[in-house]
């Protein structure tokens, strides 16, 4: 053999060497890595700290076919950690008080060519804080995306975009704290579900030029300020906002395009703007080879809203509203207020009567209660009452009198044996003259 060969041989063994003996992720001292290639962190020590890179020394083996992470007190994810790990299919981030995911973290695409018959990759964080998921953390081929149970504090602008294949997104039972615009931007999922949790505000495009093929479902979440075109959905076939605790809805707030009924359902509103459904439109191809497709709001209790808070486009969209709880006392003025809706709309809708503490339905309120007659009842009643009393007081008067001019009519009886009755007291002055006997 030559030298020049010697050569070569040499540094492939000594560059094998150099890699084997770099540590990889699979070495960190809260860390191995299983047979099946998987990096396992599993902290049981309360300061146990990991950080997972792409290269360098403890970085995450090209092998990798999943992270997981279980009980660290921080976890952060450096930039294109996953890139490069062809073989992997899952990360799963459990218990962990603080995680960070910086950009293009988890943004993984390996493929050359999009194609969702391509394996991809799902993503799960449950019981942690996340502090941050940077712009861009998330992107790729990536089948699933399941966040429940987390304390969020902050989500920017693109955190998950550029997604393909997605199958589903659930965010459930999170409580956010900071989400900006356009988080959730331009990519293609089967189903996005938010349920329970709270989140202060969902700003405007939270949900930015997102198709959302079959359904779009948002339940039991209590938010505190929900802006015009949170929502900028496509095609669901499906759009189901139910059992939500919102304070503000602001107008257009769900701007979307559906393929398929809407239901708003079950839901407490504190301030239900104008024009709150107004966004909501059905896609053409739908509406032509189905018919218009039905918005239903049902069961839903609001507080401040006008009829305008409930108008629609009527281009392909039918409404129907079974039972709208108007938490507000009931009175002529609202009733008149609805008379158009309650016209157009043969559902329920109720104000809070407060004499009997529960709703009622306003054509029955209304029917009791309003027209000018049944409006003006009580003053009628009140004038009854007072003329009556005059009369009374006038009957008293006469019967009074009369009674005390009985009394004053003296009976005086006359030496001739005659009752004269005088309705005046002359006082006769009786002179009674001696008998003279000179007579
Ligand atoms: C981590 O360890 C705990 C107990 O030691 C165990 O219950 C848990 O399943 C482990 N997690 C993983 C991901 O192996
Ligand atoms: C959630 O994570 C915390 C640590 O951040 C842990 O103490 C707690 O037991 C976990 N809860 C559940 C239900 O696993
Ligand atoms: C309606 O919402 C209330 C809470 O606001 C809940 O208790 C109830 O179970 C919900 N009803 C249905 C049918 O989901
Ligand atoms: C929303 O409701 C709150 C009371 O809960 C009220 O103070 C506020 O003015 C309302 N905002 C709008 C826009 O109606
Ligand atoms: C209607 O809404 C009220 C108040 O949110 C709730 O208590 C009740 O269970 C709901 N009824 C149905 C049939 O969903
Ligand atoms: C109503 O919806 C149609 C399409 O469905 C749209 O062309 C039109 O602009 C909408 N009207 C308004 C006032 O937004
Ligand atoms: C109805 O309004 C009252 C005060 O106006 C408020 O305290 C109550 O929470 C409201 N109920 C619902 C279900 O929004």
């Amino acid at each position: 053999m030559r030298w020049s060969t010697w050569w070569q041989v040499l540094l492939v063994l000594q560059g094998s060497l150099a890699q084997s003996i770099t540590p990889t992720v699979c070495d960190d001292e809260f860390c191995r890595c299983d047979a099946f290639t998987r990096v396992i962190c599993n902290c049981t020590k309360a300061y146990a700290e990991v950080t997972l890179r792409p290269d360098g020394a403890y970085r995450v083996p090209s092998t990798c076919t999943g992270i997981i992470i279980d009980g660290c007190a921080r976890v952060s994810f450096l930039p294109d950690t996953i890139r490069n790990l062809i073989q992997l299919r899952n990360v799963e981030i459990r218990n962990v008080q603080h995680v960070i995911i910086n950009e293009r973290a988890l943004s993984w695409s390996p493929f050359p060519r999009e194609n969702d018959i391509n394996p991809g990759i799902r993503i799960i964080i449950n019981n942690c804080t996340i502090d941050d998921i940077a712009s861009h953390a998330i992107q790729g081929r990536v089948n699933d995306i399941i966040i429940s149970n987390n304390k969020i504090k902050n989500m920017r602008p693109f955190s998950f975009s550029s997604l393909t294949g997605v199958k589903n997104i659930e965010l459930r039972e999170n409580d956010f704290e900071n989400i900006e615009i356009q988080a959730f931007k331009k990519f293609a999922t089967l189903n996005f579900l938010l349920n329970g949790g709270t989140i202060r505000t969902l700003p405007s495009r939270f949900l930015s030029d997102v198709e959302v093929t079959n359904l779009f479902h948002m339940e039991g979440v209590t938010v505190n300020y929900l802006y015009s075109s949170t929502f900028l959905v496509s095609a669901p076939k499906r759009v189901l906002i139910e059992n939500n605790n919102i304070v503000t809805l602001e107008g257009d707030a769900f701007h979307m395009v559906t393929r398929g009924p809407i239901t708003f359902r079950n839901n407490s509103v504190t301030n239900l703007s104008k024009g709150a459904f107004f966004g909501i439109t059905v896609d053409l191809e739908i509406s032509s080879v189905m018919g218009p497709q039905e918005l239903l709001i049902d069961n839903n209790t609001v507080t401040h809203l006008t009829p305008s808070s409930l108008i629609f486009n009527r281009t392909r969209l039918t409404q129907r509203i079974d039972g709208l709880n108007l938490n507000v006392s009931c009175t002529c003025e609202l009733t008149e207020e609805w008379r158009e809706l309650m016209k157009s709309q043969v559902g329920t809708i109720n104000c809070w009567y407060e004499l009997n503490n529960h709703y009622v339905s306003l054509p029955t309120y209304m029917d009791s209660r309003c027209g000018a007659f049944k409006q003006n009842f009580w003053i009628f009643v009140v004038i009854g009452v007072v003329l009556a009393l005059i009369c009374v007081a006038i009957i008293i008067f006469f019967v009074v009198r009369r009674e005390n001019e009985k009394k004053k009519k003296v009976q005086i009886v006359m030496p001739d044996g005659k009752t004269y009755r005088e309705t005046e007291f002359h006082i006769v002055v009786e002179r009674a003259e001696l008998l003279t006997t000179d007579l």
